[in-house]
């Protein structure tokens, strides 16, 4: 009876993975994980299910200038992708995750920013994915039981996190971590950017109103 039928997705929420190349990341993720060893140790004891998380200004130490980079270049590229217009941008924090065996990252979001990403260092066996949650709250109202999920139909949807690899997606997506079953740690470095003239150059309104200048020398 149809010809065809073709589902259009609207208004896709879209993380962007970035796969660094093996013979890049392999030395990389050394050095890191020994920086960002001395930088908890001595490692503060931790209840079951927390992480470590490092201060949240190490895109201002010089040990992670190369990664920074990355994370810069990747962020323009995502950007440009958007064909936003805008001028300036940079990292406005960037701090490293430490999960133990059970530790997770609740569900949360990265206020504040407009772009947010990942780079993993380090994922155990069992310990490599991330949630993304639906940001429609609608779909929660009326939510049948499903036979199948798929992605129609889902309001969850997990990435792959391998080390080496590196995700941005909007600030605002809602995201979590579950718990690390392994032994060995789970190491991520997580970023956030922002506009540096946010104010100054992209939040005046998008309209135009009425030239103020026609009233300039009637004293009106
Ligand atoms: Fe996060």
């Amino acid at each position: 009876m149809f010809e065809k039928i073709t589902p259009q997705p609207l208004f896709a929420s879209t993380i962007w993975i970035h796969h660094l190349k093996a013979e890049v990341a392999g030395p990389l993720n050394q050095h890191l994980a020994r920086q960002i060893d001395r930088l908890i140790s001595p490692k503060p004891p931790r209840a079951p299910g927390e992480t470590w998380q490092t201060e949240a200004r190490l895109h201002t130490l010089p040990e992670f200038s190369d990664l920074t980079a990355l994370f810069m270049t990747a962020a323009k590229g995502v950007l440009e992708k958007l064909e936003i217009d805008y001028g300036e941008f940079e990292i406005t924090g960037c701090w490293a995750n430490v999960n133990p065996k059970g530790g997770i990252h609740p569900v949360h979001n990265h206020p504040n920013n407009y772009l947010s990403g990942v780079y993993y260092v380090q994922i155990p066996p069992g310990a490599d994915a991330i949630q993304f949650h639906d940001p429609r709250h609608q779909p929660t109202l009326i939510a049948p039981r499903i036979k199948n999920y798929n992605a129609y139909n889902s309001i969850a949807a997990h990435a792959r996190a391998r080390p080496g690899q590196m995700i941005l997606f909007p600030a605002w997506l809602v995201h979590s971590v579950d718990p690390n079953p392994s032994d060995e740690v789970r190491i991520s470095i997580s970023f956030n950017i922002m506009f540096s003239d946010y104010v100054q150059r992209m939040s005046y309104p998008k309209w135009d109103g009425i030239a103020l200048e026609r009233h300039k020398n009637t004293g009106g």
